[in-house]
């Protein structure tokens, strides 16, 4: 980076705790530099009960925004003035934004999901059958919200705890399964995504039975690290498209680019490349 920081410097971020090994920092700084913006993109690391000070410290400043990333997502609701429906929804945020003294909160995790699709599953189309979404936390939320909106005729959520399947598909729609049923849920879907944290401590924790999903449906994992999970692997071997989560990061900040620093990252630029690297793939 060959960038001067000047008094008139933009500045946006991403906050969460951990915080040093976010790629986020890499893409927007990336973006910036080939875009000729005159910006910059740190990673701050806050204590559990901290975001809401530093927004409180923000909001009023020349600082666009921040990235918000774990353990704050739904602190993040609970620190803005404005509330966009599709992060009401998601009950969570990945996005701050601060424009005379208000915070708005917004949830591109959807956008990144949908856009990880088109990238990777080229014709690939939300509205065409059912779709499987494997958890009922967070993010298995910002999924569901994403393809019902999307225009999905069924989405399907699949949880070890069938009750929370049951309180999210109550609250947003959708059709709640146990993991018993697993198998049923697959029958016919177009796409299935791991949206749970399972295979992220223990690899041989997660397995569902894929084999039940037809030829052509799309698997996607929204873990990156690795890039290829044991749960893609599996999706490889019965021949099956697969989609990887660097591809959702990458989807989701896009968006968040542009509402800091006012224009989308320049699309010639090959950040995933650059992602890979840092992770060492
Ligand atoms: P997040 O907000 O990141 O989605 P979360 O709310 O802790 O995280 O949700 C984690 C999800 O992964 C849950 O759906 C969880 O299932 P339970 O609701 O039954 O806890 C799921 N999960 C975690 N470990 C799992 C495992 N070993 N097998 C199956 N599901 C697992």
């Amino acid at each position: 980076m060959s960038r001067p920081i000047t008094g008139t410097t933009l500045v946006a971020g991403v906050v969460g705790n951990p915080i040093a090994h976010s790629l986020s920092p890499i893409l927007h700084n990336a973006w910036l530099d080939a875009a000729g913006i005159d910006g910059a993109y740190v990673a701050l690391e806050v204590k559990e009960d901290g975001l809401q000070r530093l927004v409180e410290g923000l909001k009023g400043t020349s600082f666009r925004g921040l990235n918000v990333t774990l353990p704050f997502k739904t602190d993040a609701l609970a620190a803005a003035g404005h509330i966009h429906p599709r992060a009401r929804r998601a009950q969570a945020a990945n996005l701050l934004t601060f424009a005379e003294g208000r915070v708005a909160a917004d949830n591109t995790d959807g956008l990144g999901l949908l856009a990880a699709f088109n990238e990777q599953a080229p014709g690939f189309d939300p509205a065409a059958g059912p779709v499987t979404i494997l958890g009922a936390g967070g993010a298995a939320r910002g999924a569901v919200a994403a393809f019902l909106d999307a225009g999905c005729p069924q989405v399907r959520v699949v949880n070890r705890t069938l009750a929370r399947a049951e309180a999210l598909t109550a609250e947003l729609g959708g059709d709640p399964y146990g993991l018993a049923d697993a198998g049923a849920a697959f029958a016919g879907a177009i796409a299935v995504v791991n949206a749970t944290s399972a295979g992220l401590a223990d690899d041989s924790a997660l397995s569902f039975p894929l084999a039940a999903t037809p030829e052509g449906c799309v698997v996607m994992d929204m873990v990156y690290k690795p890039l290829v999970t044991p749960f893609l692997v599996q999706a490889r071997a019965l021949g099956r498209p697969t989609v990887d989560g660097l591809a959702m990061l990458i989807g989701q900040a896009r968006p968040s680019f542009e509402a800091f620093f006012g224009q989308p990252p320049p699309r010639d630029l090959d950040v995933r490349a650059l992602a890979l690297k840092a992770l060492g793939a």
